[in-house]
């Protein structure tokens, strides 16, 4: 993917524009045929909250192609950070089954397989922000001189050029959330996993960002789940879902 960034030098705060052609578009038609990075069926999850048993999901069923960006929405509460956490591997569900590129998650898969951007950064706060967006290469076993240029070029796309060397708490809540996603970036997976990824940022900020990440994952055909509030870039994936009642819809 390295070869498709952009190497200007970008202003501190404005996230490049990506270059990267912007023409393809899978439907859920036109995905026969293609590789299926992601495919769930039907998750359940619980939570017992004291005697409570809360079902946040109730069968959802999800598959994403290569090159494919699916949004989802929903009130908040309605389950999406659950279900990004059963998609990513990290939590497991209480029914159903999850396939990445057809096999079951492993986690030694994990870091070659997925980006992921967390609702809340989980940056290391003892680094800095090219130490971060390393740190994808560094669990991989692969960190040379190949690995710190693309990192540092994903910093320029996401608008951090002079912000390299400062600690999460140096950054605002808008700049953590852009190394958030070039960590996510940086070993070109084939699924990125988005929770509301432009959050913190102001409008013009968070198209840039949003703009950025579908463009690369057209570009390099990784699939893309995007969380996210905002209808305007909801409209911009392939293909918009709701969670609602524990289960995904379209629009
Ligand atoms: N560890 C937990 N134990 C008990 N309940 C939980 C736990 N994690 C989440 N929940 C509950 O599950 C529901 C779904 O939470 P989740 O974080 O997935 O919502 P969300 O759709 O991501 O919301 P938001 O848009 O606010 O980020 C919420 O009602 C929440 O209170
Ligand atoms: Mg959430």
């Amino acid at each position: 993917m390295s070869e498709n960034l952009s190497s200007s030098p970008a202003a501190a705060t404005n996230v490049q524009p990506s270059k990267l052609k912007a023409e393809y578009c899978v439907t859920p038609g036109a995905s026969a045929g293609l590789e299926v990075v992601l495919s769930a069926t039907a998750l359940r999850k619980n939570y017992l909250s004291g005697s409570q048993r809360l079902e946040v999901l109730r069968g959802v069923d999800l598959a994403v192609a290569a090159g494919e960006s699916v949004s989802i929405r929903g009130e908040s509460g309605s389950g999406k950070s659950t279900l990004l956490n059963l998609l990513s591997g990290l939590d497991t569900p209480d029914a159903g089954s999850l396939l990445w590129s057809g096999r079951s998650p492993h986690p030694k898969d994990r870091a070659r397989f997925l980006g992921m951007v967390f609702q809340s950064f989980y940056l290391i706060p003892e680094i800095d922000a090219l130490a971060n967006v390393l740190m994808a290469a560094r669990i991989l076993g692969v960190l040379g001189a190949a690995q710190r240029a693309r990192a540092k070029e994903l910093l320029a796309l996401t608008g951090l050029v002079g912000r390299a060397a400062h600690l999460p708490a140096q950054l605002s809540g808008g700049e953590r959330q852009r190394v958030a996603v070039a960590r996510a970036l940086m070993n070109s997976p084939r699924l990125i996993l988005a929770d509301e990824p432009t959050g913190n940022l102001d409008e013009h900020t968070g198209d840039s960002v949003v703009e950025l990440l579908l463009s690369l994952c057209r570009e390099t055909q990784t699939a893309l789940v995007l969380v996210t509030h905002n209808a305007a870039h909801a409209q911009k994936t392939s293909r918009q879902l709701f969670l609602h009642d524990g289960k995904l819809s379209y629009g």
